[in-house]
């Protein structure tokens, strides 16, 4: 009966685990995208830590026995794990996420110029994607060719209100925002497809307004960009 009553729970507790799945971030497909997986697996790990530290100083303090300590002593008890627990313990989780945090960071946002990077822009629309090769004029809707093994830096931006661009499985995730530009790197190891989705609420057509990303071999995507030159306006 109680595990019956569990069985929900451990399947939400799951769900995210789930590889299969074409938006799990858990199941990259690209640097980008595996330098977030393993913040998350890290940060994961911290947590079960903390929780067992955490749940075990608590089970200590309860089945405790003895004399109460006097005022002075527990002054000095009070200060004590006032700067373990309220000081050290949250400056080492800082620190270790900054540790892992940073590095993931930078494969996200690009703060050097990548000469061998793509450039895409992706534009919002209220409620589609429109794709834009600069280099060679040609537009695309809802769906995004890139080639294998090459940085794509996209730049988003939107035409009306706040979109968010997100291919969990190949990168992290940008808003994009009426008036300006921002850029977020993506890379793709293997040919396939990619499911994309706009990850912020922007109206009645939001949970439609979702992209493909086709990744496809160097050789491959050359081609198909020289032939689709100035062509395919959405
Ligand atoms: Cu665009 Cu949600």
């Amino acid at each position: 009966m109680l595990q019956a009553r569990c069985l929900p729970l451990v399947a939400l507790a799951t769900w995210g685990c789930d590889h299969r799945r074409p938006l799990s971030t858990l199941d990259p497909a690209g640097p980008s995208a595996a330098a977030i997986a393993t913040v998350a697996w890290w940060m994961l790990a911290g947590a079960v830590v903390l929780t067992a530290l955490v749940s075990g100083l608590w089970l200590w303090a309860m089945q405790r026995r003895g004399p109460a300590p006097d005022d002075a002593r527990a002054e000095r008890q009070s200060r004590r794990w006032l700067l373990y627990g309220g000081v050290l313990l949250p400056a080492s989780a800082i620190v270790a996420l900054l540790v892992f945090g940073v590095p993931a960071g930078r494969h996200q946002l690009p703060w050097r110029a990548e000469p061998a990077a793509l450039r895409i822009e992706a534009i919002g629309h209220q409620w589609w994607w429109e794709l834009h090769y600069p280099d060679r004029g040609v537009r695309l809707r809802n769906e995004m060719r890139i080639p294998v093994g090459r940085p794509v830096d996209v730049h988003t931006t939107s035409a009306d209100v706040i979109h968010s661009f997100w291919v969990p499985r190949l990168g992290g995730k940008l808003d994009a925002l009426p008036g300006r530009r921002r850029t977020v790197r993506l890379q793709a190891d293997a040919p396939g497809s990619y499911r994309g989705v706009c990850a912020e609420f922007c109206g009645r057509g939001h949970a439609h307004m979702a992209l493909t990303v086709v990744a496809m071999e160097p050789a491959d995507f050359d081609a198909w960009l020289a032939g689709a030159d100035g062509a395919g306006s959405p």
